[in-house]
């Protein structure tokens, strides 16, 4: 074994299945380990790495902010911040964003704003939320009760109260479960860790109208399909359903951990100062990283790359299939796609790795595809050679 391995196995806590992969660089989409191996990442650490590795422009910002001053608290008040926050909201519906560290962190916002909102300007019984089965959140206890997945919430409890789970694009079953007491719906416009599952356009309009008309703060956990990985900077964009609030995180940072939450004006309103806080949120290396995120997206045409790529990468995924009895589905938005197969995924993912490939699994027979946004169409093509072989 590894000689790092195993004394990463001594001390690490374990509560990850990790594979036996040491990195120790990356350079656009390819990784190397320590022996010298190279990898094709189409994982990019969970949606994460955006701009692929050693990116030029975000190493210079990240690095020259750093060497200006690296933390100040939100005492006071860094000019990336806010330049990020104005980014954000000028390129969206939302008005106001809070700065955290991670996606858990940011749905946890999201739901404590939610209920401080409902709390203040509805009633003080207004405070339970509805989520969808299948969905991921996150591991605070909050956003793991948010999550519609029980397998995650195992020996937790007890768990939040007030949160139940309606079926995903099942309209009715979220009709259902709204009472006097419903503050917020929480709805992965794809879900992600659920196995790569699109919300169907009508079922996210009539959750909205739902919303509307009774008052009901719609958040959308956009943690792992927001920042461009649909094509438009939003999911929300790409379905054209604005919901209250929206979160974000993983490919926000490109590798430096941020979280955010957005809010429209009226919901913002729920929180005064002191009722939420974190210290690190809207440090100033990482929102200068997040500044050239959305540069590029936004001014260098990744967004219509990502449109362009995404296609190529689903046609091609669909081709394969028909080679391939095992892949009984293709599935996705942009650069968030899905296989869905019959086989043993372990195996797929163990061997694509064996052969210069990294793939993760979302649910139970889904393999995913989240690779950097800057991928390129040689690039898949490699990956679809290797998955074909060894399919
Ligand atoms: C949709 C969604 N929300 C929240 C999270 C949690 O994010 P984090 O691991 O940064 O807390 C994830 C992580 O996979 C996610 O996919």
């Amino acid at each position: 074994m590894n000689n790092w391995i195993k004394r990463g196995e001594k001390v690490v806590m374990k509560t990850y299945s990790q594979f036996p992969l040491v990195y120790k660089e990356g350079n656009g989409v390819v990784v190397k380990d320590d022996t010298g191996k190279e990898y094709i990442d189409f994982v990019s650490g969970i949606a994460v790495n955006c701009l692929g590795y050693n990116n030029k422009k975000y190493n210079t910002a990240v690095i020259n902010q750093f060497s200006k001053f690296n933390h100040c608290s939100n005492l006071y008040w860094n000019k990336p911040s806010i330049e990020v926050a104005e980014i954000l909201t000028k390129n969206s519906d939302l008005d106001k964003v809070f700065y955290c560290n991670s996606g858990a962190e940011s749905n946890e916002a999201a739901i404590k704003l939610a209920r401080k909102y409902a709390k203040k300007f509805k009633n003080e019984e207004c405070v339970e939320i509805i989520s969808m089965k299948q969905s991921f959140h996150g591991r605070t206890i909050a956003a793991i009760t948010a999550t519609g997945q029980t397998k995650y919430q195992k020996g937790l409890s007890p768990l939040l109260p007030g949160i139940k789970y309606a079926e995903f694009n099942n309209f009715e079953s979220v009709e259902k479960l709204v009472t006097k007491k419903t503050c917020a719906v929480i709805i992965e416009p794809i879900q992600g860790e659920g196995g790569i599952i699109p919300a169907e356009k009508e079922f996210l309009q009539n959750v909205r109208k739902l919303c509307s008309k009774e008052n009901i703060v719609l958040v959308f956990d956009e943690v792992q399909c927001g920042v461009g990985r649909t094509g438009e900077l939003f999911a929300y964009q790409y379905y054209d359903v604005v919901p209250d609030i929206v979160t974000l995180a993983k490919g926000l940072g490109a590798g430096l951990p941020i979280g955010a939450m957005l809010a429209k004006d009226k919901i913002a309103n729920g929180f005064e100062p002191g009722d939420h806080a974190s210290t690190f949120g809207g440090n100033p290396v990482v929102c200068s990283g997040s500044k050239v995120v959305l540069n590029e997206l936004l001014n260098n045409g990744l967004l219509q790359h990502i449109k362009e790529v995404g296609k190529y990468l689903n046609d091609n995924l669909k081709k394969l299939q028909l080679n391939h009895s095992c892949i009984t589905n293709v599935r996705g938005i942009g650069l968030m796609q899905g296989i869905e197969i019959n086989c043993n995924i372990k195996d797929i993912v163990t061997n694509a790795m064996k052969n210069g490939l990294l793939i993760v699994g979302a649910g139970n027979n889904v393999i995913r595809f989240v690779p950097p946004l800057i991928i390129t169409k040689d690039e898949i093509n490699k990956a679809i050679t290797i998955l074909d072989d060894l399919l």
